[in-house]
């Protein structure tokens, strides 16, 4: 199957976007280490339903290209884009066949670099996102933490979702099963190093491993989040810069 094909739907997954850890956690994550997009023009690789796309919109970004390889999740986008429709633009690609003309001033990818499957396929990824950057243009990333491995199952039902995988294999799949949803998202593992190495050969440079934070306005009580928070976490972001 082509790189970036999934068995998931978009109104299934657009629902799991109140769960806290997404609010909480990924958005917050996301935002805390783009900064203030104010007057910028950003892609949004794998933008699925177009929840950041729109975000960032609101956030004060002048422009948001948002590229999915998904046609549901493009619809369900375009669905939503009612308030925002010259500001943001929907295409329907796999993000290593969408080039750019180096006029964004970053780009961000909540879960892309989970599709891959080896390098080959991450550098193709990480060109793609390069040739929509300006020089010195910032991509940051979200997604399946490498660091995190284990063989069989991690229960976090406490924030509605069970993660499967076999070790550290290269290209294996990593299992994300989530309350309310039909099908499993499939991620893949790839190791730290392999993404290292894509961005560096994609022509950036800077390349950050961030740990993810937690809003300090959580409704949550503390303790909530001991678990998520506790050794490796689930999700990690990534920071880079192209050079
Ligand atoms: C887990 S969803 C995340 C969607 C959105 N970024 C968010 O945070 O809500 C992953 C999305 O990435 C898209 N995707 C995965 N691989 C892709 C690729 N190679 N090119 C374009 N889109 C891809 C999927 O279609 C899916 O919509």
């Amino acid at each position: 199957m082509e790189s970036g094909k999934i068995d998931y739907g978009a109104k299934e997954y657009a629902d799991t976007k109140s769960f806290p850890f997404r609010t909480d956690v990924e958005k917050y994550t996301i935002f805390h280490l783009l900064g203030n997009p104010k007057g910028m023009r950003i892609l949004d690789a794998g933008c699925g339903e177009g929840i950041y796309s729109r975000e960032l919109i609101d956030r004060g970004a002048s422009f948001v290209l948002g590229v999915d390889g998904a046609k549901d999740f493009i619809e369900l986008a375009n669905k939503k884009n009612e308030n925002y429709n010259n500001k943001i633009k929907y295409r329907h690609s796999l993000i290593q066949n969408f080039k750019g003309s180096e006029d964004m001033d970053a780009v961000i990818g909540s879960y892309v670099l989970s599709y891959p499957k080896n390098l080959e396929e991450t550098i193709e990824y990480c060109e793609a996102i390069a040739s929509h950057l300006k020089k010195g243009g910032k991509f940051v990333g979200f997604n399946n933490n490498p660091f995190e491995v284990f063989d069989g199952k991690a229960d976090y039902s406490k924030y509605g979702f069970e993660k499967r995988m076999n070790g550290a294999i290269n290209g294996s799949e990593v299992i994300y099963l989530l309350g309310g949803m039909d099908n499993p998202i499939i991620n893949f593992y790839l190791n730290p190093e392999i993404y290292e190495e894509a961005f560096e050969k994609a022509g950036f440079s800077d390349f950050k491993w961030e740990k993810i934070s937690l809003n300090p306005a959580t409704t949550k009580p503390l303790e909530y989040w001991n678990k998520f928070f506790d050794n490796k976490t689930p999700f990690i972001a990534m920071t880079t810069k192209k050079k």
